[in-house]
């Protein structure tokens, strides 16, 4: 007999009332009462299914109860329409296949482990209900992004990992190479033009120089994919390896860029409570009891829009309250951020307009020639979601900017075509997926929403 998901089965049970079925799963308890037993089997979906085992129906009964949880298992029977049970149905046995044992230290056991102790184990830790919730809550949450951007005709990219310039110009780069590093350390000098590519290469940090080109083909594109970071930041924000969306748009200015993130974040959120309210009600239980309340609030509310300048004057004012100092120039901290976020305004704000040099080359110089178009989302709870700005597409402003921060011209020819050929006002951001999905589910540590997380002193697998 095909076998049915239990998430199907969940949606469409009262139509097999009565009806065999066959599900497989693995057994998250497994409780024995004699001439009974109960198997709660879980397939995948967040919720799991009761499998009642009668000793006189079921002929390898014996086998089957003294299993451990974790095991796998192939079970046909009826299923039971239960109405005043807390489940609307479960399954009667009438054959169960072992599929695989499960051995004695399977580590999922009834005790309830701490988050960083599921962490040690990658493998197992997202057979429980935490990392389940979580990482459907990552793959609805993509999805969502995907079905955003194509509704909207934009172009999913796929922009190159390997590159041989730094988009940020923050320098923070891993670098790629085939050379013997043994060897290059005994000669004392590295000769670049022996390795792979013939140049120094690194691991992207954005797509968006490359898409940038690509925007000016189609009009309006979006990429999304890993990105790669060797900034020391040892935070629960931080991750050396991540995902990030970055759409880019032409004929398009900072104020509709702004429109842009507003509604897309709204649509990922919408789209997450609508197909994920179970996920979203466990995780408002057991990890952050104000999730469903915040996500609400959101999409129900209007983002501010804010200044940069306009947020250090009011920072100012409460300047003894923080560790690092405010005053018109700085890069503003996470507790600045939060500050703004969590307690002035108590919903996301875009910061616009920041001085020059603490952003980006690409970004549009803003008339005042101190600052520029830049706009950061920032949200509560996590500080800085979006990073973005208008792109500065004049030719001779962008390259006074490319030597005034001693880039090499010769490096940027190729971006620098788009602003020979047809140049236009455009814009785009980059928004941080894991961030977006810690925001999703109240998870305060990146470390938790990627499954094999990659942070700075630390690898697993
Ligand atoms: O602000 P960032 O550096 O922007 C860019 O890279 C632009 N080129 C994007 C663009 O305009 N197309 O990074 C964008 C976002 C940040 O707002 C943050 O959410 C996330 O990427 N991010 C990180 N997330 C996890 N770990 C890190 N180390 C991150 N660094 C940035």
């Amino acid at each position: 007999m095909q076998r049915i998901e239990i998430k199907d089965l969940q949606k469409t049970y009262s139509t097999y009332a009565d009806k065999q079925i066959t599900v497989c799963g693995w057994a998250r308890t497994i409780r024995d009462s004699k001439n009974i037993a109960f198997i709660e089997l879980n397939d995948g979906a967040f919720k799991s299914v009761q499998i009642v085992v009668e000793k006189g129906k079921i002929a390898n009964y014996d086998e089957i109860v003294k299993q451990n949880v974790g095991a796998s298992f192939c079970v046909a029977g009826k299923l039971i329409l239960t109405p005043t049970a807390q489940q609307p149905f479960e399954i009667n046995a009438e054959n169960i296949q072992l599929l695989g044992e499960s051995a004695t230290d399977y580590p999922l056991q009834k005790k309830r482990h701490t988050i960083e102790f599921l962490r040690t184990m990658p493998t197992i830790r997202a057979r429980g209900n935490l990392f389940n919730a979580v990482f459907r809550i990552r793959s609805v949450s993509a999805f969502a992004i995907h079905k955003y951007f194509n509704e909207r005709n934009f172009v999913y990219v796929h922009t190159p990992i390997i590159t041989s310039n730094d988009c940020e110009g923050a320098g923070d780069m891993f670098q790629v190479t085939t050379l013997d590093l043994n060897k290059v350390a005994s000669s004392g000098k590295v000769d670049y033009g022996k390795d792979f590519f013939g140049t120094k290469v690194s691991l992207t940090v954005s797509g968006q120089l490359h898409e940038e080109c690509l925007t000016h083909a189609f009009g309006k594109t979006y990429t999304f994919g890993p990105t790669f970071r060797a900034e020391k930041s040892n935070t629960t924000r931080h991750a050396a390896e991540f995902w990030m969306m970055e759409p880019e748009i032409c004929f398009c200015d900072i104020n509709e860029l702004m429109d842009n993130e507003e509604e897309m974040i709204k649509y990922v959120i919408n789209y997450v409570m609508k197909e994920c309210p179970d996920e979203l009600e466990f995780l408002n239980k057991f990890v952050d009891t104000g999730l469903i309340a915040r996500l609400k609030n959101i999409v129900e509310n209007k983002f501010v829009r804010l200044t940069y300048t306009d947020a250090i004057k009011m920072l100012e004012k409460v300047k003894d309250r923080f560790t690092f100092p405010v005053k018109w120039g700085v890069d503003l901290q996470s507790e600045h951020e939060r500050y703004l976020t969590e307690e002035v305004y108590k919903k996301p704000v875009f910061l616009t307009d920041y001085p020059k040099d603490i952003k980006a080359f690409y970004m549009r110089l803003n008339d005042d020639g101190k600052t520029v178009a830049a706009v950061d989302l920032l949200v509560p709870g996590i500080g800085e979601l979006i990073g973005g700005s208008q792109r500065e597409e004049r030719l001779d402003k962008l390259l006074d900017r490319i030597h005034e921060l001693n880039l090499k011209e010769e490096d940027y020819s190729w971006y620098l075509d788009t602003r020979r050929y047809g140049t236009n006002v455009h814009s785009g951001y980059g928004l941080g997926f894991e961030r977006l999905v810690m925001y999703l589910t109240g998870i305060s540590n990146i470390r938790d929403v990627e499954l094999y997380p990659r942070t700075v002193g630390s690898i697993q697998n």
